[in-house]
């Protein structure tokens, strides 16, 4: 049976000049209760003692009203476990179940929200990212993560909680894990920073939706790159602004192609260090033609940086913002890759004429995220935990990449076209000509392979291919999920060939 929260206090109401008796009012509350399912089968229900005390009676009406529910099949007793909502319930009291009436949104129709509601496309289920099975995009070696170092720091802080810490931390994240930021980012990714610039958020999609706010107005230009990271998409719309997609090509975003196409915009969202999706670098001269254009347009540069440790022929590419001498930088960062995703922690670097501004915009939108936390990942830095394992998983996630270039050579023999550099959590294949890859990424779900079909993320002239993630999977897995891949196609060329 599934598990259900116990001893809750139901609400019971009992008036003493209802003109009814106490333990008949209890007995119909839990009745009631138990039979429109707020109370569930299973769930214990609260002693005798704690319900009169909680509710103002003496025990005795409670007692009462406990044994008639026992008595007619509402609730079982169990040694060792109180009293409990009857597990099954007779038939002839399920049939005195009130008729559920249809919520009024049903009734009257769609209700009145707010406009921009409507501005964001509704929320599709899309199946390639459900199955936790192969090329899953995101996904970490959740078995190469040491754990055991984790939790032994987790006790550490966990016991030594104090009335400080479990009050509301600094909001613009705990002092000790924004110097380890700063600290990590200026000698591992060059950015101009000290602790004081650097903000402490729940991961990048927080950190770009406090930039937006702070940065942007209402029908502001933005460019972004084609193809691009859906969901920073999403914050620039519902923030109002128009989009303007600028192509991507072997050196990254076309930055003469965004001036030829909007001069004047805003903002430019990119993720100079490793392209999303196409996992191709900035070129150095791209990169100072991008500030150069931010300087003389007044422009902001919004640096996606979120996975720029895991490069695999070279060195990791020094950050975009420390080329920038003007402070035209808005760096994002994230744990979600190099750690895992629900730590939900990610960092912005402000420059310092802003900080005041993201600070108070980030006050309305939480109170700042969880101290034991941030506590931890700052011991994990500070003792070199994190530096470990991100050379660690450089190799681990290098050797899965490798296995899958070579299967994907070898099984499919060139049928898809690989493209962006060596690094990341992700690799991009092209499909050939008149392949769907959307079509193909729904037929790949009932296979168990989680295929992203890389059209989707283009905002014009789409082209067709998928994004492979290979973090998560078992190197031993790779061959045979390529194997299945490859089948897959066969079969869409066989059904072609038919049509
Ligand atoms: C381009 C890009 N940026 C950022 C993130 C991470 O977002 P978050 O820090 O909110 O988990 C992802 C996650 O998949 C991503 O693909």
């Amino acid at each position: 049976m599934k598990r259900v929260p116990s001893g809750i206090l139901p609400l019971v109401s009992v008036d003493r000049n209802a003109g009814l008796a106490l333990h008949r009012q209890i007995y119909d509350s839990f009745r009631a209760a138990i039979l429109d399912g707020r109370l569930r089968p299973g769930q214990r229900i609260p002693s005798t003692r704690v319900l009169a005390s909680e509710i103002g009676v003496s025990r005795f009406p409670v007692l009462s009203a406990y044994d008639q529910l026992l008595a007619e099949g509402y609730t079982e007793s169990r040694v060792g476990a109180g009293t409990l909502v009857c597990a099954s319930l007779p038939e002839q009291l399920m049939s005195a179940r009130p008729q559920r009436t249809n919520p009024a949104s049903v009734r009257s129709g769609p209700r009145r929200v707010a406009d921009r509601c409507g501005l964001l496309p509704r929320r599709q289920a899309v199946p390639w990212v459900v199955p936790p099975g192969p090329f899953r995009v995101g996904q970490i070696a959740f078995d190469q993560f040491p754990h055991q170092i984790w939790l032994r720091l987790l006790a550490r802080r966990g016991r030594a909680v104090s009335a400080e810490t479990l009050h509301y931390g600094d909001l613009k994240g705990s002092p000790a894990l924004r110097q380890a930021i700063a600290n990590y980012l200026k000698v591992a990714r060059s950015v101009r920073c000290d602790a004081e610039q650097v903000l402490v958020v729940n991961g990048s999609q927080q950190a770009l939706e406090i930039s937006a706010r702070v940065l942007l107005n209402p029908g502001d230009r933005v460019w972004v790159e084609n193809p691009s990271y859906r969901l920073a998409r999403d914050v620039f719309t519902l923030n109002g602004c128009r989009m303007v997609p600028v192509p991507v090509d072997g050196e990254g975003l076309e930055v003469s192609a965004g001036i030829k196409a909007c001069r004047a915009a805003r903002a430019v969202f990119v993720t100079p260090s490793h392209q999303f999706p196409l996992g191709v670098t900035m070129s150095a001269s791209r990169r100072l033609q991008l500030v150069d254009w931010a300087q003389n347009s007044g422009s902001w540069i919004l640096e996606d940086d979120y996975d720029s440790e895991f490069r695999y022929e070279s060195q990791p590419i020094a950050s975009l913002q420390g080329l920038d001498p003007n402070s035209r930088v808005i760096y994002i960062g994230t744990f979600s890759k190099i750690l895992f995703p629900s730590l939900r922690l990610g960092y912005l670097v402000v420059p310092p004429d802003l900080i005041e501004r993201f600070h108070v915009m980030r006050r309305l939108m939480d109170l700042g995220m969880p101290t034991l936390s941030q506590q931890v990942l700052a011991d994990f830095i500070d003792a070199g935990h994190y530096a470990r394992h991100i050379r660690r998983m450089r190799v681990h996630y290098g050797e899965n990449r490798r296995l899958l270039a070579e299967s994907l050579d070898r099984i499919l023999g060139g049928k898809l076209q690989l493209i962006g550099d060596e690094a990341g959590m992700h690799l991009t294949v092209m499909l050939p000509k008149g392949y769907n890859d959307e079509e193909i990424s729904h037929r790949a779900v009932r296979e168990g392979l989680s295929l992203w079909p890389l059209s989707r993320l283009y905002m014009k002239n789409p082209r067709q291919g998928f994004i492979l993630g290979f973090g998560g999977v078992a190197a031993k897995e790779i061959p045979a999920a390529v194997r299945k891949l490859h089948n897959l196609l066969s079969r869409t060329e066989g059904r072609r060939a038919q049509a």
